[in-house]
């Protein structure tokens, strides 16, 4: 994991998924280090996982005096960070900026190079890369945020095991929420003290998910023998025949991404509805050919549900015949 994420094994501890890693970031960084007036930069239309642990954080802390704000930034129509609202939520209290590598929605990449340039260096980073880390190159050392979460299932590993990453930084300023076995003690204050070199000492208590992380060693040499970058180059080939077929299909709206941007790289991900049909019926219909999309709830963090979007993901296993066929399937549906 260390050697694929371009860093060092102490910088690294494995969780159960994503899930975990984010409300680790927001625990035991958050609960740690936020005080009276401290702000929390993050966008409601990411991931519920990566934004629903902040506001569980700041209900944590009211309830003992300490009164944080949320301060959230809009997606702009095309699909990535709206600039404007992101630089007017930053303010001399920000203290965290929360971001997606990739959004899971709209499939679009965010500039962290370009983002990063407009948050003050004393300003933690946290990045959601559960869509990015088969897709794109995830480097910790190039992307220089403060913490990188991540699912080993997203990357051809078994559900159950996720990695965090932490900078040095955040290593040193964070405390354990969870204690036990393996729990590396430090001695010498006469009080319950742990060490904080390592992040696996913080993190890593009890018996490991050890299939599961033997899972994403495999996966990992998976990804290294196709090489990443081939496989981006593979997958945004293929995402942009799909888009150029779904432009003739009658009623459809695209949702921000690719399908609304002039881009000329793809992620896989492209969401959309059909004007006048009910996407769970469209779903259903494709399900019944063993074509599956996601629709219904998109888990957006806003916990909006009512946009009615049909959600395809691609990944290197999908092929150009596949996307045909998912095409002459949903045009049935809609005449059917
Ligand atoms: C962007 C993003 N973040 C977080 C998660 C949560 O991942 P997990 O369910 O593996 O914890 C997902 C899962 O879909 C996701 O797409």
């Amino acid at each position: 994991v260390a050697n694929f994420l371009n860093s060092s094994s102490e910088l690294i501890a494995f969780t159960s998924g994503a899930t975990d890693s984010l409300n680790m970031v927001a625990t035991m960084w958050g609960l740690e280090n936020l005080a009276d007036g401290d702000e929390v930069m993050l966008c409601n239309e990411d991931h519920a996982s990566s934004v629903l642990p902040w506001y569980n954080v700041q209900e944590l802390l009211s309830r003992r005096g300490v009164n944080i704000k949320i301060i959230p930034f809009a997606v702009h129509s095309t699909g990535t960070y709206d600039r404007k609202s992101f630089r007017a939520g930053l303010g001399p209290k920000t203290r965290i900026v929360c971001l997606s590598h990739i959004h899971h929605l709209y499939g679009m990449e965010m500039d962290i190079a370009e983002l990063k340039t407009l948050v003050p260096e004393q300003v933690f980073v946290s990045l959601d890369a559960s869509q990015s880390v088969s897709h794109i190159k995830v480097d910790a050392e190039a992307l220089a945020v403060d913490f990188i979460s991540f699912s080993a299932h997203k990357m051809f590993g078994c559900n159950g095991t996720g990695v965090l990453w932490s900078s040095p930084r955040a290593v040193a300023q964070m405390w354990p929420t969870r204690v036990g076995a393996k729990t590396t003690l430090s001695s010498g204050s006469g009080r319950f003290n742990v060490a904080r070199d390592k992040l696996s000492q913080l993190v890593e208590c009890g018996t490991l998910n050890l299939p599961g992380i033997l899972s994403l060693k495999a996966a990992i040499e998976f990804i290294e023998s196709n090489g990443i970058e081939r496989m981006s180059d593979y997958i945004s080939g293929l995402t942009i025949y799909l888009l150029e077929k779904l432009k003739s299909v009658e009623g459809i709206e695209f949702a921000p991404g690719i399908g609304v941007c002039d881009c000329t790289k793809g992620f896989g991900i492209i969401s959309f509805r059909i004007n006048g049909f009910d996407s769970a019926d469209i779903g259903a219909y494709l399900d019944s050919e063993e074509i599956f999309v996601k629709t219904g709830d998109q888990c957006l963090g806003s916990g909006k549900t009512d946009d009615d979007l049909i959600r395809i993901s691609l990944q290197i296993y999908n092929t150009a015949q596949e996307v045909d066929r998912f095409l002459e399937v949903l045009n049935e549906a809609i005449s059917s």
